[in-house]
């Protein structure tokens, strides 16, 4: 999905892949299809490391990067069901925007 403009990292600590992540890099909103222009479209850590404190390290480190290239607001949205990220996202300081994605997601944001 090249109009969805991803940029996507490896995640490290140390030697350790602990992770990933991608975002919509400043792509040109077109919703419901493509929410942006800063949007956290995936984000993984694996399920050995989950619970230390790594999700939260990625989200700030996020938040650098895309503050540093003058963002206002990190967009991402989730789905409802069994264990989904939502208080996850609350928790770190996301807040629903009131929209959900093409897929019915729900949209969440993050001021910066
Ligand atoms: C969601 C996910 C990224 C969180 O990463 P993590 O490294 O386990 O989270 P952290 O350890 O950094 O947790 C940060 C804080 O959120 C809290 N938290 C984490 N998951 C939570 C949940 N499901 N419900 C409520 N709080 C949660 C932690 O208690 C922690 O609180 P604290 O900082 O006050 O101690 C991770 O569990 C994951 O990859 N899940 C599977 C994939 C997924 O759902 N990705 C997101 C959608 S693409």
């Amino acid at each position: 999905m090249p109009e969805g403009k991803p940029w996507y990292r490896a995640v490290f600590d140390a030697e350790l892949a602990v992770g990933f992540v991608m975002l919509s890099w400043n792509v040109p909103p077109n919703p419901p299809e493509i929410i942006g222009p800063w949007y956290l479209w995936k984000l993984i850590v694996d399920r050995r490391y989950q619970g230390r404190g790594y999700g939260r390290a990625i989200i700030a480190k996020v938040v650098e990067i895309v503050r540093a290239e003058g963002a206002e607001t990190l967009l991402t949205s989730y789905a409802l069901g069994p264990d989904n990220p939502g208080p996850f996202y609350q928790h770190v300081g996301f807040s629903p925007t009131g929209d959900v994605n093409i897929d019915g997601e729900i949209i969440i944001a993050l001021k910066l």
